[in-house]
Order: C-alpha cells, then structure tokens, then sequence
C-alpha cells in the first residue's frame, strides 16, 4: 500500500512539473510575447514565475525523496542489474542535468527578479529574459525526455 502511494505521489510531482514548464512555455509567455512594453503583462509574468517557481522546487524536493524511496525498494532486486538498471542510471543522468538548468535559470539568471534588481550581467543584446526562456524550453525537453525514459523504466 505505500510503495503505491509513493508511486503517486511521485506522479504527482512530475504532473505538477512538467504540466507547470509547459503552461509556462505554450500558453503564458506566448500570451504576453507581444505585450513586452506593457508593465502590467510582465508584472503577471514576474509574479507568476515567482510563484511556480517554489511549486517547481517543492516538486523536485518531493521527486528526488519518493525517486530514492522507489530505489531503496529496487536495491536488492536483480532487475537492477540488467538493462533496467542501466536504463535508470540514463533517467538519473538526465534528471541530474535538468535538475542544473534549473538552478540555473531560477539562481544565476533569476528572471523573476524585481525590474530595479539587474538579473544577470549580460550584453545588453541578449536580453536576459529570452535567455532564461530557451534554458526553460530544455529544461521542458529534459524532463519529457526523463517521462519517456521512465515509461519504459515501467513496462520492463
Ligand atoms: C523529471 C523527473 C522525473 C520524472 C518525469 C519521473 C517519472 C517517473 C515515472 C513516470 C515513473 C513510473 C511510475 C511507474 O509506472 O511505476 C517513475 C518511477 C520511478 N522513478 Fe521517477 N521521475 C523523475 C525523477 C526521479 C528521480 C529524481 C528519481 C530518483 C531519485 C526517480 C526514481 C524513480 C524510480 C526508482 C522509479 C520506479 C521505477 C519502476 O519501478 O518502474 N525518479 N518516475
């Protein structure tokens, strides 16, 4: 009974995740594309980057804690050793790379930084937020990556 509510609640915080990246990618920031002189669209922006941003953080604290409970349970399993083992260090690897972009993006580049805060020491030709929008897209990427991974992780 709790191997499945570990399970879940693993689901849970990738659904939260990666539904989150992508409601960021494919509905908010193209809503707003043309309104960047409008201080009110990036204002909505700002606070609602703010916001998913601690979402994001409580789901990557509660994936890496129920990921290890899930692998403590497969430590003595022989399935480890096969394929599947492999194929789960290839999901760790690739989570380990997102999980760096998206320190990243959220501490280095902060794009959700108040306006009168520089977010990060750029040429002023590359604006800092189309920057931290394309390490978003491959953190999107990554971790859809990570869900086929883990599909096939579950039908092995
Ligand atoms: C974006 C990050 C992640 C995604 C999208 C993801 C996705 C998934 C999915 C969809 C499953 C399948 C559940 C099932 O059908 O049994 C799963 C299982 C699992 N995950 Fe993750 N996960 C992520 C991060 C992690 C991390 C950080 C760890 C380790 C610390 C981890 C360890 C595991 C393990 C051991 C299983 C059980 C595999 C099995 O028995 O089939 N995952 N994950």
């Amino acid at each position: 009974m709790l191997n499945y509510l570990i399970t879940w609640i693993h689901l849970i915080a990738v659904v939260i995740l990666i539904g989150g990246l992508i409601f960021s990618q494919l509905v908010l920031t193209p809503a707003v594309r043309n309104a960047a002189s409008d201080p009110t669209a990036q204002e909505v922006i700002r606070l609602s980057g703010q916001r998913f941003r601690t979402i994001a953080w409580a789901s990557l604290i509660t994936l890496i804690l129920t990921g290890a409970y899930q692998l403590l349970n497969e430590s003595g399993s022989a399935r480890i050793e096969t394929v599947w083992g492999v194929v789960l260090m290839l999901k760790l690897f690739l989570f380990v790379i997102a999980f760096g972009l998206i320190l990243i993006h959220d501490f280095i580049m902060d794009p959700y930084a108040p306006a009168s805060k520089p977010s990060l020491n750029v040429p002023a030709s590359v604006p800092a937020s189309s920057r931290a929008n394309t390490v978003q897209k491959t953190i999107l990427v990554l971790t859809l990556a990570i869900l086929l991974v883990a599909s096939y992780l579950s039908k092995t």
